[in-house]
């Protein structure tokens, strides 16, 4: 089990990635603009299909912009360090306004900055089954990941909270808390499935631009599963494959609601069901596990 632990460290009490965790002072001293969009999410929830369906707002649909680079060049993950290789402090810091930022930090950790500069934030949330089932995956895919064990064994650590980022439901519940602000959007990435379109314009109209049918379109189209997963900006193949084995699962693996169901077994469901109605008991947060 130690080895499990091997790189991860805590950041105030939350469990991360070590090397990010030895850089954190970048992170907390980090300075916001006023024009600056935070997409934030748990991890697996959906994060690179808000982030392309954002980047298509700003280039007003011009795909050639979109595929001029990898998307974690377009939109860096702000607290992602490995060394001077990966730098998203760095890659923010260098990059002209207007900028979208990338983050799966709670907000208690989202640098003061940018309460601050009162930005624009999206927070995308999905069902917790389904974030467990796309991040047993990852963990088996990123090579600086431990080994997950078995599918119930990991279950057991995401409901305790000893996985990267921590509590999934700490960060759903305080993400909520914060989308009182007009400024924070909260959306669903089960919405997102069950009707595109109105998500799309939700998201143009929050960034202040007209949901034009052409732009909504066009951005259907490009940011569809099949067309990001086809696509070399949007599914991380350009990362090698010492980091990123795509071999063993793709980035862009099934993108549906409700694969969970092909994991949980009966007894496993009913366990995280109990534990899940003691931790979201007093929550307002509704999530569908299907839709
Ligand atoms: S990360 O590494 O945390 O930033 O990953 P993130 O992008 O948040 O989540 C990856 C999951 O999102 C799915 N995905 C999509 N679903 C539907 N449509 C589109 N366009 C899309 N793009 C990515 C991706 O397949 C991962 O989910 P799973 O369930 O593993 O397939």
């Amino acid at each position: 089990n130690s080895e499990y632990y091997e790189n991860f460290d805590e950041v105030h009490g939350i469990l991360m990635y070590k090397e990010f965790v030895q850089y954190w002072d970048d992170v907390e001293t980090f300075q916001a603009r006023p024009d600056d969009v935070v997409i934030a999410t748990y991890p697996k929830s959906g994060t690179t299909w808000v982030s392309e369906i954002v980047y298509m707002i700003y280039t007003e649909g011009d795909v050639e912009k979109c595929k001029e680079d990898a998307i974690f060049n377009r939109i860096p993950f702000l607290e992602c360090r490995k060394e001077d290789v990966m730098n998203g402090v760095k890659q923010l810091k260098e990059m002209a306004s207007p900028r979208i930022v990338k983050t799966h930090l709670p907000p208690e950790l989202l640098p003061v900055s940018f309460w601050e500069n009162n930005c624009k934030m999206i927070y995308l949330g999905r069902n917790a089954k389904d974030v467990a089932v796309s991040y047993y995956h990852f963990f088996q895919m990123v090579n600086a990941y431990p080994n997950p064990g078995t599918f119930p064994e990991f279950v057991e650590k995401f409901m305790h909270a000893q996985v990267p980022y921590g509590s999934w439901y700490k960060h759903v519940n305080s993400w909520w808390e914060k989308s009182k602000n007009p400024r924070v959007l909260f959306i669903f990435y089960e919405d997102m499935k069950e009707d595109i379109r109105k998500e799309v314009v939700k998201l143009i109209q929050f960034l202040g631009r007209k949901p034009s049918e052409e732009l909504v379109e066009k951005i259907i189209k490009h940011t569809s599963f099949q067309e990001m997963k086809d696509n070399p900006s949007t599914n991380y193949t350009v990362l090698p494959e010492e980091i990123m084995d795509q071999k063993v699962s793709p980035f862009m693996r099934k993108g549906i609601a409700g694969d969970w169901k092909n994991y949980f077994t009966v007894a496993l469901n009913e366990r995280f069901d109990t534990h899940y109605e003691q931790q979201m008991k007093e929550s307002p947060v509704k999530f569908r596990t299907e839709i």
